[in-house]
């Protein structure tokens, strides 16, 4: 299996970032438009592919465990380098957590969680209002349901600053940090 080297990333690395990145970003907007409007035909198709995520996410950390980061293109200062490792590590975590609080939050409070139809956890329907449900532990569905909330807000707090260094890297630097995440090969100088 190739790994990383400072002129080209793996295609594994490509792969799992830019699968991860796009399922993040379009869980994020629907996950706020969902909460704006209450638009619970979105529900469904949120946690299904957000349960989907949940299992790239896993390989990306497996993957990043036993290749290492990659090393870096450019030059960076001290601060530069803190401040990317930092997002890096934000952005992992953040993703790692979304699909653990997600899924919990619709788990405990009785609204059941399905993967694209199969049933994983079935809803629990108020015997007294077929249209409403009970939930099973209510402050462990409100707690995550917090922590979900919180953790949408710096994922895209992280991502902002993330897209804005990569940016900076490309139009300012002019180095190869975006282009190799593209799947080009760079030279090591900047
Ligand atoms: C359009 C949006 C994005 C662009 C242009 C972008 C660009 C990049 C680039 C250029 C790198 C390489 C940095 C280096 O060489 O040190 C990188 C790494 C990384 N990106 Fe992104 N990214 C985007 C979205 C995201 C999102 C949404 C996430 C997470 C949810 C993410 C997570 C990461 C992580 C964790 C790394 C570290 C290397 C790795 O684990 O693959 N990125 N990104
Ligand atoms: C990386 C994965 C995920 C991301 C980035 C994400 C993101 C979000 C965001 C930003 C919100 C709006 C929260 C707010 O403004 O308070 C949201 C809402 C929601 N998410 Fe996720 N989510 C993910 C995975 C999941 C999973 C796996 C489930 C369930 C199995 C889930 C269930 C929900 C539900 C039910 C809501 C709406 C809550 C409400 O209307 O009160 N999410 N999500």
């Amino acid at each position: 299996m190739r790994l990383d080297s400072p002129t080209r990333l793996s295609p594994n690395t490509l792969a799992l970032h830019w699968v991860v990145a796009f399922g993040v970003i379009a869980l994020l907007a629907t996950g706020l438009y969902m909460e704006q409007t209450g638009a619970y035909a979105l529900y469904p198709w949120h946690k299904s592919f957000g349960v989907l995520i949940a299992l790239f996410v896993v390989l990306r950390v497996d993957w990043r465990i036993r290749n290492g980061w990659p090393p870096h293109v450019g030059d960076h200062t001290p601060v530069g380098n803190l401040l990317s490792k930092a997002v890096h590590w934000l952005l992992i975590i953040g993703t790692a957590l979304m699909p653990i609080t997600g899924f919990l939050m619709s788990a405990m409070g009785g609204h059941g969680v399905a993967f694209f139809g199969i049933e994983l956890v079935a809803p629990n329907p108020d015997p007294a209002d077929p249209q409403e449900v009970v939930a099973h532990n209510a402050a462990l569905a409100q707690v995550t349901h917090t922590l979900h909330g919180w953790g949408g807000n710096l994922l895209i707090g992280a991502v902002a600053l993330h897209v804005m260094g990569a940016l900076k890297h490309h139009l300012i630097d002019r180095d190869g940090t975006l282009r190799r995440m593209l799947g080009t090969e760079v030279g090591t100088a900047p």
